[in-house]
């Protein structure tokens, strides 16, 4: 039996409350037969400096490194918030994803039929919506040089940023989401600003010699970023697979990630390059939400998107994909049979703990696998 190396790094808050969940999912896995895991925790962000002085140590980093894959939970709280800038809880993550070359975020956007009634749209827009973003996650105007504020000298000041993009990024982000597309519906829509930004002209090429060359059986569609936001809210189930760059990613996710209603039900990976010898490629699963300090230590943290990350681990860089969709199916299954942790629950519904979630789910995938 294959076995996989995980690094878990709980982090702070809920993190490691949700991570216990996750870890109950593992533990069921192994003793299954579906597959072993070699485990091993390590420490990030605010705990990780509490410990040591640093958001994440060298020999976590190794670990890292030599890992298969990284599930992380969150980090982050008001306890650090006079931290130095260098050694803040985010720097844990900021050094994972440079040091990991992380260059592809995917953000699935799903509807569960159950939670039609959490969205902000209306229930027949998102029945059913199953979307994934895939955004560039280290180029473009985050990081473009020249990135300054220089003084004029006349009382006024001039702040610049830039964006950049070389063919290779835009081609090895596109790969990716043509790769994803051929494993679901077969579409793929590009955005950018290609009409008024140059980075987005080259972008459009890009994609669009690359398609012609090597993913001609895939549909691509070419969309404007602001009419794509447009879209999104109004017939989201129009697109499947979205690529688009760091920045109008960064916005198009978080307006996705509402159609779903919770945050506490959204998961991420987040890619590497493929290693020419292995072809295994680097790769950070985690929630789209953060530590949640605000209800940290009650149980009442929804583990879904900390589960729903381990299964994005299982389906992209194990392929472990029929256990994959059966703990999908168990997640779906123990929501229609009404079971909802407080942030999803509706007035008339009595919420379940972090640990009863978990539990649910556990033994929903025992009728199956
Ligand atoms: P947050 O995502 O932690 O919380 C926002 C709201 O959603 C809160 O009311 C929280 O209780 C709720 N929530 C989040 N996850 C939930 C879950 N699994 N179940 C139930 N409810 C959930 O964002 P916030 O409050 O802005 O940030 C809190 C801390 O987390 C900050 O220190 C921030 O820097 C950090 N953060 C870390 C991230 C990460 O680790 N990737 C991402 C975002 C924020
Ligand atoms: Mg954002």
């Amino acid at each position: 039996m294959a076995a996989y190396k995980l690094l878990l790094l709980p982090g702070d808050g809920i993190g490691p409350e949700i991570m216990a969940e996750a870890e109950k999912l593992i533990a069921f896995l192994s003793a299954a037969g579906v597959a072993s895991f070699e485990t091993e925790k390590g420490l990030v962000g605010g705990s990780a400096y509490d410990a040591h002085g640093q958001a994440i140590s060298e020999s976590d980093m190794a670990l890292a490194q030599s890992a298969d894959a990284v599930l992380l939970a969150a980090v982050g709280g008001p306890k650090w918030d006079g931290v130095p800038y260098d050694v803040r809880p985010e720097a844990g993550l900021l050094r994972l994803r440079k040091d990991l070359g992380l260059f592809a975020n995917l953000r699935p956007a799903i509807c569960y039929p159950a939670l039609v009634d959490a969205s902000s749209l209306k229930p027949e827009l998102v029945d059913g919506l199953d979307i994934m973003i895939v955004r560039e996650l280290t180029g473009g105007v985050y990081f473009g040089e020249p990135k300054e504020i220089t003084d004029l000298g006349n009382g006024q000041k001039r702040g610049v940023d830039t964006q950049v993009y070389e063919t290779y990024e835009i081609e090895r982000i596109a790969r990716i989401a043509f790769e994803l597309a051929r494993k679901r519906s077969n579409k793929v829509t590009s955005s950018e600003k290609a009409n008024v930004m140059k980075s987005g002209l080259l972008w459009r090429e890009v994609v669009t010699a690359l398609h012609a060359r090597e993913y001609a059986d895939v549909q691509l569609e070419h969309m404007l970023a602001d009419a794509l936001g447009m879209q999104l809210v109004r017939r989201p189930k129009q697109f499947d697979v979205i690529v688009t760059d760091n920045l109008f990613g960064d916005l198009l996710s978080d307006v996705a990630s509402m159609l779903t209603g919770s945050l506490g039900m959204l998961p991420s990976a987040s890619l590497g390059g493929e290693d020419a010898a292995t072809g295994k490629r680097k790769a950070l699963y985690e929630p789209c939400h953060g530590s949640a300090p605000d209800i940290a230590g009650k149980a009442l943290a929804n583990p879904i998107a900390m589960i729903g990350s381990l299964v994005m681990a299982l389906r992209y860089s194990f392929g472990l994909i029929p256990a994959a969709d059966a703990i999908d199916k168990a997640i779906a299954d123990v929501l229609a049979a009404g079971l909802r942790t407080a942030d999803i629950a509706g007035p008339t519904d009595k919420p379940v703990s972090t640990s009863q979630m978990g539990d649910a789910i556990v033994a929903e995938l025992k009728k199956t696998l």
